[in-house]
């Protein structure tokens, strides 16, 4: 007796348990229900279905747990526990959806455009000033009749030097003023900067190119780059452009320099300038001189511009040196001739008052939009 007793106090107990079990899953699914409500995105929300539904899940244990419950009772009990997982399921679901929804509208607000903001028109570039005075130039030459012609930015010293009459000590071959192409094998010489190439100083060698190459007379320019190992300044860039005149022809006169250098002015910088030739020395060229123009702000009175002196320095010219003719082949009782050299970065600035040569070369479309 003692021992059925015991059976059936047992077994009421594990009823109680059982039917403790519905009342622990109701209350478990009114919980999970307010937590799923409150999720507040779809991280958290995941966190509550791992809490419950997950493999230790709060509801996945009391299934786990139907073997222990009495035969009787499965069914009520296991009932339940599903009704709760539908109603759990459904809810995680339907908040899921929602909370989906509204992240993707936030994600979407955030990469918006507005289209109503005003757009950012894209740059137009222009022709540079460079570019600009080298054609303007180009142009008043072919007017006259002159042809233009390239030569190599690579030279030799040949070309660049010795043709020209430049004698070996000239300052201007020194090691501080050329760029010097050393040799790939390493050669001594080459590295010791008695290389035979280099980057052209000057245009001038391709008046050189162009007596060997060209049938008399010769009329003809040479726009290019130039370069010196000069550290850019004010009035200094490593890198700048130049361009070369040469005239070969019977009967040519300083006169004819004169006057051709005249009109290019009054061309470049207008009719009321006026020219001054000042002698020089260049190697290539006897007689030589450099030429001025009067400064176009003070009009000669002088003011900062020209230093006070009323004019302004804008090329280098001379008649050629009958040396230079003689090696190029060319005869000089025949023939005699003129050359020029100007710096376009020089002519730029000096006709629209730019005070430093850099600011070309600072691409601020600001101030080359100007010209
Ligand atoms: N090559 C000279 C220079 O770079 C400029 C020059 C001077 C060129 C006199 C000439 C000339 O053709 O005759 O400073």
């Amino acid at each position: 007796m003692r021992v059925r007793r015991r059976r059936r106090g047992e077994e009421t107990e594990r009823k109680r348990e059982d039917m403790g079990i519905v009342d622990e899953v109701a209350a478990l699914r009114e919980q999970t229900l307010a937590r799923i409500a409150q999720a507040a995105d779809t991280a958290a929300l995941e966190q509550v279905r791992i809490g419950v539904l997950g493999k230790a899940g709060t509801l996945t244990a009391h299934l786990r747990s139907m073997g222990q419950v009495a035969k009787e009772e499965r069914a009520q009990v296991g009932k339940t526990v599903n009704e709760v997982r539908s109603a759990v399921e459904e809810a995680l679901a339907a908040r899921k959806a929602a909370l989906d929804a509204a992240e993707l509208a936030a994600a979407i607000d955030a990469a918006a455009v507005d289209v109503t903001l005003p757009g950012r028109a894209q740059q137009m570039g222009t022709r540079h000033l460079i570019n600009a005075i080298t054609d303007e130039i180009s142009e008043i030459f072919l007017g006259l009749g002159y042809t233009v012609a390239h030569g190599p930015e690579v030279e030799t010293d040949y070309y660049n030097f010795e043709a020209l009459n430049a004698p070996a000590d000239h300052p201007s071959r020194s090691l501080a003023d050329t760029f010097y192409v050393v040799d790939r094998s390493g050669d001594a010489a080459s590295v010791r900067g008695e290389s035979d190439v280099l980057l052209r100083t000057q245009t001038s060698g391709v008046q050189v190119h162009a007596m060997e190459d060209r049938e008399l007379p010769i009329y003809v320019i040479a726009p290019g780059k130039v370069y010196r190992r000069d550290v850019a300044d004010p009035s200094h860039l490593p890198q700048f452009h130049q361009i070369e005149g040469l005239v070969v022809d019977e009967g040519i006169t300083f006169g004819d320099l004169k006057g051709t250098l005249d009109y290019l002015c009054k061309q470049v910088f207008g009719e009321e300038r006026k020219t001054r030739f000042r002698a020089h020395y260049f190697p290539f060229t006897e007689p030589s001189a450099e030429v001025d123009v009067s400064c176009g702000i003070c009009h000669g009175e002088g003011c900062r511009m020209c230093k006070g002196t009323g004019w302004l320095e804008i090329l280098g010219c001379g008649m050629v040196d009958p040396n230079v003719l003689s090696m190029s082949g060319i005869d000089p009782e025949k023939y005699s001739g003129f050359a020029f050299g100007m710096g376009v970065e020089r002519i730029a600035c000096l006709k629209y008052n730019v005070p430093d040569l850099r600011m070309l070369l600072e691409g601020d479309m600001r101030f080359l939009r100007q010209f």
